[in-house]
């Protein structure tokens, strides 16, 4: 008892200095995944995307390192070591709205995290042993760092995300993005079931669970193709030629960064010979005057040709096809807008700023 007390007051030291670390002790298979995540490396060290546009910045030379909000919310230093936290989610209370950029409000009280259970919707967890057996067996109720409120509706919906994916406007009043979700903000299909989905492994080494839900977020960072069940591309035959489709199943925009460009490639295999057809691009473009701009710049969009929430998009290629004939086609994406990357310094980053596939789909003509 005495070693437990005084093992529980060495965590109580460290609660306060929300480190990330002290999680890693109790929920090593979330904190790893967390490790690989663009969460955690939202800094301006680790991102070399965030950094390249902060160098250009005109909040820069000031250093008012206003992204800290969203980028790292624990501390308002451009130069902060730690993105985003475990903390910097588990204790957001509620969403405020604003036009310019929405607020997370956080709990105050001390180690009270948030979470989502099936079944434990109106519960708050204290931690808590019991003994039965003359106390020859023990079991644990909560965890004994922290007390869990269940009862936070946003962490079964996905809200608890978009008070910093809702929206973000420059000085000029212009939407730099919008996530403009349509729908799916249910208990059933939300951000969180999609971009957290239930992977192996136990959640806490003190209570075992098969499953937990995927905490490195899958995105176009990290793990990409595990949205692309949510992404269904089909074809047809028609009198011109033929049609690919790309059917979005997410409530947002394909991709939503305007930085972002996503690619269909579209490969003809006929006589043992490889043909490759036109690409076709997608973009949303921002800038002013008819122009792209840097986004602190920009009043207008430009360009948009991005594939929209829930949207059915018809590819049409003008090519007479025979019977065999195979089409083999690839949705895929730039994290950073090749025109865009030498402009930032960022030709070189090849992860960056070229051709990532993320969904790949094969058709024989009958
Ligand atoms: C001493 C061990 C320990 C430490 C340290 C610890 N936790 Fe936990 N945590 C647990 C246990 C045990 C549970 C499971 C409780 C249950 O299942 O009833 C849990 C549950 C959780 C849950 C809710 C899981 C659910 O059921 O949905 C969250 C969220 C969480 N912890 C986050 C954190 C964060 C963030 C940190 C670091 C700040 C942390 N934990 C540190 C032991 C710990
Ligand atoms: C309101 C919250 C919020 C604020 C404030 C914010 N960002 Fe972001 N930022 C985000 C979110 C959310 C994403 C991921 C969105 C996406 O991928 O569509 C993001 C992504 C980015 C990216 C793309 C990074 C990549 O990995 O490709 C860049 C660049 C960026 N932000 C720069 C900035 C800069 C510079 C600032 C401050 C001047 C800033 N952001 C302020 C929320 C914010
Ligand atoms: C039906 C599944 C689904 C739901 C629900 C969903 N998404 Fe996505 N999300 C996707 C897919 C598919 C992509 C594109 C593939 C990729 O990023 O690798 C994506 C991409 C993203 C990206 C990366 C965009 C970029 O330009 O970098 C962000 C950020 C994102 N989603 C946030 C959210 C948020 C916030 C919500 C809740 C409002 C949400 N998503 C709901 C499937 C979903
Ligand atoms: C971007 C927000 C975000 C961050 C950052 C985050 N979590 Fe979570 N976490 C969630 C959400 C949302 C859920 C609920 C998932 C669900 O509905 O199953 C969750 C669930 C959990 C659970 C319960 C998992 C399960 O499936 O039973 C634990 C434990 C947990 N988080 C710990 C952590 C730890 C430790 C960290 C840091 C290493 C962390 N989280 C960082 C949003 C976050
Ligand atoms: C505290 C603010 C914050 C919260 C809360 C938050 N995010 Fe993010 N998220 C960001 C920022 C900032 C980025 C971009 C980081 C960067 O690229 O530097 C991002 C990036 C992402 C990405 C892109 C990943 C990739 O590989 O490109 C996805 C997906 C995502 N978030 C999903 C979620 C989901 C789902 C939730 C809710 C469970 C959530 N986020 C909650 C700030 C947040």
């Amino acid at each position: 008892m005495r070693l437990l007390l005084s093992l529980m007051s060495l965590f109580i030291i460290q609660v306060s200095a929300t480190d990330i670390s002290t999680c890693k002790s109790c929920h090593p298979v979330i904190y790893n995944e967390f490790q690989n995540s663009i969460h955690k490396k939202s800094t301006i060290k680790e991102d070399k995307v965030h950094n390249a546009i902060w160098q250009k910045h005109p909040a820069k030379p000031k250093g008012n390192y206003k992204c800290a909000k969203c980028h790292t919310p624990e501390s308002k230093e451009a130069n902060a070591k730690q993105g985003i936290t475990c903390i910097s989610c588990h204790t957001i209370t509620s969403i405020e709205k604003h036009p310019k950029a929405n607020k997370n409000i956080y709990e105050k009280k001390d180690k009270t995290l948030y979470s989502a259970q099936k079944g434990m919707e109106d519960k708050k967890v204290v931690y808590e042993e019991k003994s039965s057996w003359f106390g020859l067996v023990k079991e644990t109720v909560g965890s004994p760092y922290h007390d869990i409120d269940y009862s936070n509706e946003n962490f079964y919906t996905g809200k608890m995300c978009m008070g910093c994916h809702s929206h973000k406007q420059n000085g000029k009043g212009f939407d730099v993005c919008r996530t403009n979700v349509v729908g799916s903000q249910n208990k059933e299909v939300n951000c969180i079931s999609c971009h957290m989905p239930k992977v192996n492994g136990s959640a806490t080494t003190i209570r075992e669970s098969k499953q937990h839900a995927f905490h490195g977020f899958a995105g176009v960072h990290t793990a990409p193709t595990m949205l692309s069940k949510h992404i269904l591309i089909d074809y047809k035959k028609v009198a011109s030629g033929f049609e690919i489709t790309i059917e979005n199943q997410a409530p947002h925009n394909l991709l939503t960064h305007p930085l972002r460009v996503v690619e269909l490639k579209t490969t003809l295999k006929r006589d043992g010979k490889s043909e490759e057809l036109k690409s076709h691009k997608f973009v949303k473009t921002i800038g002013t005057n008819n122009k792209p701009s840097m986004p602190w710049l920009a009043t207008e969009v430009v360009k948009d040709t991005m594939i929209k929430a829930s949207e059915k998009r018809v590819v049409s290629f003008e090519k007479e096809l025979k019977s065999g004939d195979k089409i083999e086609v690839t949705l895929g994406y730039y994290i950073v807008n090749p025109k865009v990357a030498p402009k930032l310094g960022l030709e070189n980053e090849k992860k960056l700023s070229s051709f990532t596939p993320l969904k790949n789909a094969y058709f024989t003509v009958k």
